[in-house]
């Protein structure tokens, strides 16, 4: 299935905003990886804040606590609808595509992509979501994708565990050179267990 068709099913919707993530722990890494990146690499006071995939609002409440204002963008109206932001209007939502963002070059001081790239082919679909996560953003782009270089990875390429939803692990110069071609520049790296994680953010400074 086309990524971009894969969570428009309001079902799939209401299981990301419910039980998808099982436990607070698991909740909470992702908004933890990058706080992580902003006390490194992050110029605050943060203004701007697009959140891209924003899906269901998971990383909403997080996001919009490091920023003045955060606005979140995707492209299903499914996931939209379940979207929970706090504090009503300072979490803004819209539909729009990733390869295509309705906004202005360097509206954004900080764009995060989480979950997005590693259902991406590599080549021009990833490339072209890197372009515009540089294009919209005046200083960092975080992005997650799934590191190939880990033993789940490992046991992907091996054959000992088989995934049928089509995504797929990359190596990391795979995504440095997506974000190298769109201009942006690798700040670096952060994963909450090396080697035993997949999931893998990097950071994307922006001249
Ligand atoms: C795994 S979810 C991640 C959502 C959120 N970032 C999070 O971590 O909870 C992937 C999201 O990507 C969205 N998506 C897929 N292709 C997209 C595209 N081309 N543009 C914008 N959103 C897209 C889907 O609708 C879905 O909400």
């Amino acid at each position: 299935m086309p990524t971009k068709a894969k969570w428009q099913a309001p079902r799939r919707a209401a299981h990301y905003a419910g039980a998808r993530f099982g436990t607070p722990r698991a909740e909470q890494r992702d908004s933890r990886a990058i706080a992580r990146l902003l006390r490194r690499h992050g110029e605050f006071p943060i203004k701007d804040l697009l959140d891209a995939p924003c899906g269901t609002g998971r990383l909403a409440p997080a996001l919009s606590q490091a920023a003045k204002r955060y606005i979140g963008a995707d492209i299903s109206a499914a996931m939209l609808g379940e979207f929970r932001g706090p504090n009503g209007m300072r979490a803004l939502r819209i539909n729009g595509d990733a390869t295509e963002l309705p906004f202005q070059g360097g509206s954004f001081d900080v764009v995060v992509c989480c979950r997005l790239l590693h259902h991406l082919d590599p080549g021009a679909p990833l490339e072209a979501v890197a372009r515009e996560l540089v294009r919209v953003s005046r200083s960092l782009v975080l992005a997650s994708f799934w590191d190939c270089a880990c033993l789940p990875g490992l046991r992907r390429a091996w054959g000992w565990r088989r995934d049928t939803s089509g995504r797929r692990p990359l190596p990391r110069a795979t995504i440095e050179e997506a974000f190298a071609g769109a201009g942006g520049r690798l700040l670096g790296y952060t994963t909450s267990c090396r080697f035993l994680s997949m999931q893998t953010f990097i950071a994307v400074g922006v001249d």
